[in-house]
């Protein structure tokens, strides 16, 4: 969600005529856009400012703008701990960011800005002139959170839930496409409540739009909340030829003692009643989740059964995170806090559960073909395994593996092109990624029926 706020926030400045430079050091303006999701995304803001102070001291008319869920959470007490700071803009101030600029230039400042947005479909901008992302980008359908999981900071900094219409999503969908993206991917807290308030359509009917928009070739979206994810959805995995094969939901954790404090609204049986289901409609999709260890008050035995759900699912891959007490958020004034040295000793045993199941997934693979979606030419040039030092390309797969390849010796077909289907032949599997040979490059086209999965 960042990285596509930091896309509307370089296509608003271009309006402006500033133009993106990587190096700090040679720019007017510089933005820091901040995550307040834990407490070390908040702590590396302050280090990073303080290195933009130097920065500042030879380069006195250098301006400095915070934007995000920690600018927003602490206005102007930014500025107050660190002078260098000229522009405070919280998350629904983007908009206005252009407007703050153009005072700050004129020297007012230092200048916060934490107020509501004007409107959801004000910020646009994304295609032109923004950050160079490449064949896959990111479109929001909502902003915002409802749901007050104890733990989080979300529906504090990002406020209430809101969604686009869907003309306004299909409308910046084709956009991207006509700027070059090849896929999307939707962007809500939770995609399963997209349009309830507003009597819009439902997530399921929304992808179907998108689905329609021609040179699109993937879609992707993210976060589905495991208690509310409808059979709509769950079908629209065996209908739609471009959604891909993966499904991330967040479970936090395997308790149901631990899921209750967290306020997450439904039960170990019910998720894995989900999976189930998921699975029997679309055999062979790939899970992730998101895990919390050491929440307050969490038990080894209430551990034990996040390890045991792990290993019952077979995720395809995972994030795990110690928790860490956020301001607003109410787990703060929970008791029985877990230690530190523990919650690192969690953190170790879900990743390790973890990577033992990728690796056994990604072995699986191997003589598979795969259809690839090709991101470029891989960093990896100089061939490891490939013998000699021969061009390297990398993309993902539909259930969103990393795939790095080579062609095959010889091909009598072109070299694959960046944004164009390709299908791979597995050689390798590593930790967290595959490695392949593309034996035939077949003209761009979705994926074909056959490929998708059937409804439940
Ligand atoms: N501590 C640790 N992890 C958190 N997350 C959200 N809030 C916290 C917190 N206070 C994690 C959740 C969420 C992901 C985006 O970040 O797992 O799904
Ligand atoms: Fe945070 Fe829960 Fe909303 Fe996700 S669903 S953003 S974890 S409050």
């Amino acid at each position: 969600m960042n990285v596509y706020d930091s896309e509307k926030i370089a296509g608003l400045l271009a309006s402006r005529g500033y133009r993106i430079t990587r190096r700090p050091s040679e720019a007017d303006l510089v933005v820091v856009n901040t995550c307040a999701i834990r407490e070390k995304a908040e702590q590396k803001v302050f280090s990073y400012l303080g290195r933009l102070a130097g920065l500042k001291r030879r380069r006195a008319d250098m301006l400095v703008a915070v934007g995000g869920c920690v600018a927003q959470q602490q206005g102007d007490r930014i500025p107050a701990r660190q002078p260098c700071v000229d522009i405070v803009f919280g998350t629904q101030a983007i908009g206005r960011l252009p407007a703050l600029v153009e005072r700050a230039e004129a020297g007012f400042g230092p200048l916060t800005d934490t107020g509501p947005a004007e409107g959801i479909e004000m910020i646009t901008g994304a295609a032109a002139g923004g950050l160079d992302a490449g064949i896959s980008r990111f479109v929001t359908v909502m902003r915002g959170c409802d749901n007050y999981c104890t733990y989080c900071v979300v529906p504090f900094v990002r406020g209430r839930e809101v969604s686009r219409s869907p003309e306004a999503v299909v409308a910046e969908v084709r956009e991207l496409v006509a700027d070059g993206a090849r896929e999307v991917t939707l962007l809500g807290q939770n995609v399963n409540s997209y349009g309830r308030k507003e009597g819009l359509c439902s997530f399921a009917r929304l992808l179907a739009r998108v689905n329609a928009v021609d040179g699109l070739a993937r879609i992707r979206f993210t976060t589905s909340h495991p208690k509310d994810l409808s059979d709509e959805l769950i079908a629209a995995f065996g209908s739609l030829d471009k959604l891909c094969r993966h499904l991330h939901l967040p479970v936090q954790s395997g308790s149901d003692a631990v899921l209750k404090r967290m306020n997450r609204g439904y039960t170990r049986q019910h998720y894995l009643a989900r999976v189930e289901r998921i699975r029997a409609a679309c055999p062979g999709i790939a899970l992730s989740t998101d895990i919390i260890v050491g929440f307050p008050g969490e038990t080894e035995e209430d551990f034990r059964q996040t390890l045991e759900l792990i290993r019952e699912v077979e995720y395809d891959s995972l994030f795990a995170f110690k928790y860490s007490d956020r301001p607003d958020a109410p787990a703060r004034r929970f008791s029985r806090k877990v230690a530190e040295e523990e919650k690192k000793r969690r953190l170790k045993a879900v990743l390790d559960t973890q990577e033992h199941i990728t690796r056994r997934k990604n072995r699986q693979c191997v003589g598979r073909i795969e259809t690839v979606l090709v991101e470029g030419v891989s960093r990896r040039n100089a061939a490891a395994g490939a013998g000699a030092a021969r061009m390297q390309w990398t993309g993902r797969t539909s259930e969103n593996r990393i795939v790095n390849f080579s062609r095959e010796e010889g091909a009598a077909v072109a070299p694959p092109q960046t944004g164009q289907l390709v299908d791979v032949l597995i050689e390798k599997a590593f930790a967290h990624s595959l490695w392949g040979r593309a034996p035939a490059v077949r003209p761009v086209k979705p994926r074909p029926k056959g490929d998708a999965c059937y409804a439940a």
